[in-house]
């Protein structure tokens, strides 16, 4: 989308100017933008001006409604006061009712401090709101300045997060109190910038150069999802054959199972016109998650690295697969689980800070999901690590693998270790070579059916999206109950 709008010499953009980029031209309704503050205490009765510290209303985004509300920091700090969260609550209530996104422009100090209690309960309402509209209308939130406190915990409880290099940070408590309280010594970007949040929480989904990066990335994540949960994802027109041979899927996979190779050159010849849209792209670099569209319709990838840490899993992408999988659960996108994992990471620190209890969480977000839900193996498949991957069990509808895949309880190495302990060196190898003829193929698992089929690469995208039109119109649902009590 072209933009005459003008960044300022920091490049940043005032609250209305971030809102007229977001939404399609002449689109946006204004609401509330008479309303003021009620506080008379610390000298506020000078402070008012029209609409107070926060732009809320509606518009369009590719003709799709949408609801926005922008903090203004040039209106004490974007700090939110009773009569901004009024503001939030009604365009919350609206999108709700209307089944349309939220999308939240954060840049504010967090409750109004002059306010005092009236000012946290309009978190409070804020954050209620949060929590049912989850999983009934997507929730985007983009952090474009200083957030602090509740401006905080508000995203937190959204799907997406978006932040600008070096112009936007998000912590709790800021470096003055952190200092006052543990007595360390840190700045505001090393505390709470997008790099830490990226890279080290995971509380960030997207990290973008500029403002206007961010407000065209938030655009684009709107095209791969539906309004609600009652609707399905927009469909694209498509000019990529459905059917279309991808050769170089032939030549991905190294014949040396421990070669590494990025499982993003298994994943973008399967997407239509090769693009993939990833998501959290810098933590936990062991699994991949993002949309990319097939035959025209949105599909949920969740894949294994074997570029990093050979791509096992481990505590963060635990975390980082089972919400991603629960978005598109909540949301009717299809999901397909690209397999390459020797098993959950092994470990003190690992099984100390609970690889049990986070690892459960994609068991229990896979079994759960009643979206169409597609495997293809291309290599290891080893032990628990793949069961929870989707495996037939779990639920899958359609599992396939390459000819290269190996399924097993572990490699044979490691299994032959263990079985022929006691035996001497020339056994053991014995053991592990017939081991490894046994299980270092996908034949065994497919004649049990747990395998639809054996395929060659070069076929994925068209028994993928087989699949998918065969599942389209499945009608799954698990028993009726109040809500799972998920690991957390
Ligand atoms: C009132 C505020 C404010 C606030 C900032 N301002 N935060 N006014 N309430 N919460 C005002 C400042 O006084 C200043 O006014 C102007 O906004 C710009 O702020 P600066 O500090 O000059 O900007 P900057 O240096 O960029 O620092 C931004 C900041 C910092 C990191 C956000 O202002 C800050 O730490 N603010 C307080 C954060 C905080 O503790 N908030 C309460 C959280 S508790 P003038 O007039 O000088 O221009 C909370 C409760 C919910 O949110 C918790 C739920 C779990």
């Amino acid at each position: 989308m072209e933009s005459n709008t003008i960044l300022n010499n920091q490049g940043r953009l005032t609250a209305k100017e971030r809102i007229e980029l977001l939404l399609d031209p002449n689109s946006f309704v204004e609401l509330d933008k008479f309303v003021v503050h009620r506080c008379n205490d610390f000298g506020m009765e000078k402070k008012r001006v029209d609409g107070d510290g926060v732009i809320s209303g509606y518009g369009k985004i590719d003709g799709r409604l949408v609801f926005v509300y922008a903090f203004d920091f040039a209106v004490m700090g974007g700090s939110l006061s009773a009569a901004n969260a009024q503001k939030i609550v009604k365009v919350q209530d609206l999108a709700i009712k209307n089944g349309a996104p939220v999308i939240s422009l954060n840049d504010s100090g967090g409750a109004r401090i002059q306010e005092g209690v009236e000012s946290l309960t309009g978190f409070a309402h804020i954050f209620r709101r949060n929590v049912m509209a989850s999983g009934v209308i997507p929730q985007i939130s983009a952090i474009l300045g200083p957030c602090a406190g509740g401006s905080c915990y508000s995203p937190a409880l959204t799907d997406f997060i978006l932040m600008v290099k070096e112009h936007s940070q998000m912590f709790v408590t800021g470096p003055d109190v952190v200092k006052a309280v543990t007595n360390e010594e840190v700045n505001k970007e090393t505390l709470g910038g997008a790099s830490t949040h990226a890279m080290k929480s995971g509380v960030c989904h997207f990290v973008c150069e500029d403002e206007q990066q961010t407000i065209l990335t938030i655009r684009e994540l709107i095209g791969f999802i539906p309004s609600n949960n009652m609707e399905e994802a927009p469909v694209m027109p498509v000019s990529d054959e459905v059917s279309r041979v991808c050769h170089e899927l032939d030549h991905v996979v190294p014949t040396d199972p421990n070669v590494p190779y990025d499982i993003r050159d298994i994943i973008q010849p399967l997407c239509d016109h090769q693009y993939f849209f990833e998501i959290q792209e810098l933590f936990a670099r062991n699994i991949v998650v993002g949309f990319g569209r097939m035959a025209g319709r949105t599909v949920g990838f969740v894949a294994n690295q074997p570029n990093f840490l050979a791509g096992a899993i481990d505590i963060d992408a635990s975390d980082k697969a089972a919400r991603f999988i629960r978005f598109c659960d909540c949301f009717n996108i299809p999901i397909v689980a690209v397999e390459d994992v020797p098993g959950f990471l092994p470990g003190v620190n690992q099984e100390h800070n609970g690889i049990i209890r986070h690892g459960a969480k994609i068991v229990y977000a896979f079994a759960e999901a009643t979206v169409p839900k597609i495997t293809l193996i291309t290599r290891k498949a080893y032990g628990g690590a793949y069961i929870v991957m989707n495996s037939k069990c779990i639920g899958a509808d359609a599992n396939f693998a390459f000819p290269t895949a190996e399924i097993a309880v572990m490699g044979a190495e490691g299994a032959c270790n263990i079985l022929y302990r006691k035996v001497g060196v020339e056994e053991r190898q014995k053991a592990i070579e017939a081991y490894k003829e046994k299980f270092a193929n996908p034949y065994p698992a497919a004649r049990l059916g747990y395998i639809d089929d054996i395929i060659q690469p070069c076929d994925a995208r068209a028994m993928i999206i087989k699949s998918l039109e065969m599942a389209h119109n499945k009608n799954e649902s698990n028993p009726p109950k109040k809500h799972g009590n998920m690991p957390l």
